[in-house]
């Protein structure tokens, strides 16, 4: 069922748990995250970062192929299309383009811009029944050449978002796009905590949640954490599994480097990886 990700996070910010956006970059990732969510009856947000939009041809043809895959797999549990980090303009375009969900992050307006341009996006996607994520305080590190310091957000600036009305809220709490340090501090839970108390129970997002070790995740999620992001984690397990596939000589035995034989033990790890993080997240059996 394709829809908004409201509901979803509504119930999961009642039930404590999370629901994984895993970000999807081709069709092999999309077929595994929904074979995986159909297998544990979880919810799911597919994550499309404005950059991940251009390399699969545009928005339109994200959707489209999420909807026509969706269909011919015969998925059954709550999937939204949701833009990850998006600009203004691709906030927008992916309206426009059929996603049921988009992050507008402002984080890097000062914050009465950031507050004008979230008012704009969530009055556009609310006429239309899609529902909106905004961002206060930069999350660290690189994501698709989208750099920040990681910065922790301002509880009161969170505060003043959240009485825009937007559906989930991502504040940085120290968390990090990609591979953590060695010497990372860990989650701000402190600041976590204030959030969560300005903004009435609104669910908060996660970003970076690959890599996070499961006590900090848990922890994250009793104070109002209800969704959570992943997508290195993803790349890595694939990029290991097709790595031995090669490694191991199998593309050179029989047909071997046929693309379905050689991206098979890549599309395997992702579901598997999938279906370990859902258990962490607690979301399986919640569709
Ligand atoms: P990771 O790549 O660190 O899992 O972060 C994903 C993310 O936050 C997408 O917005």
């Amino acid at each position: 069922m394709i829809v908004s990700a409201t509901e979803m996070l509504k119930k999961a910010h009642e039930g404590h748990y999370a629901v994984a956006q895993f970000n999807i970059n081709n069709l092999e990732w999309t077929k595994s995250v929904l074979t995986a969510c159909e297998e544990m009856k979880s919810p799911v947000i597919l994550g499309v970062s404005e950059g991940a939009g251009k390399y699969m041809c545009g928005f339109k043809t994200v959707a489209d192929m999420v909807k026509n895959i969706h269909d011919a797999l015969g998925i059954t549990v709550p999937v939204a299309i949701h833009l990850d980090h998006g600009t203004y303009d691709g906030a927008k375009a992916a309206i426009e383009a059929g996603f049921t969900s988009v992050m507008f992050d402002g984080s890097h307006y000062d914050i009465e811009e950031n507050i004008e341009k979230s008012k704009e996006i969530i009055a556009l996607a609310h006429s239309k029944g899609i529902s909106v994520e905004c961002e206060v305080g930069g999350i660290g590190g690189e994501e698709d050449g989208v750099t920040s310091m990681g910065e922790v957000a301002d509880p009161e600036e969170c505060r003043r978002v959240n009485e825009l009305g937007v559906d989930f809220l991502a504040a940085g709490i120290g968390n990090i796009h990609g591979k953590y340090p060695a010497n990372w501090a860990g989650l701000n839970f402190e600041v976590l905590g204030k959030i969560q108390e300005v903004t009435n129970g609104r669910p908060l997002v996660l970003h970076g949640g690959s890599g996070i070790p499961v006590d900090q995740v848990k922890r994250a999620i009793s104070l109002g954490v209800s969704k959570i992001n992943v997508n290195t984690e993803l790349q890595l397990v694939f990029a290991d599994a097709t790595r031995k596939y090669i490694e191991e000589g199998n593309d050179q035995k029989g047909k071997g480097y046929d693309p379905r034989k050689l991206l098979a033990p890549g599309a395997k790890a992702i579901i598997e990886k999938c279906k370990a993080m859902i258990v962490d997240f607690g979301s399986d059996n919640k569709a």
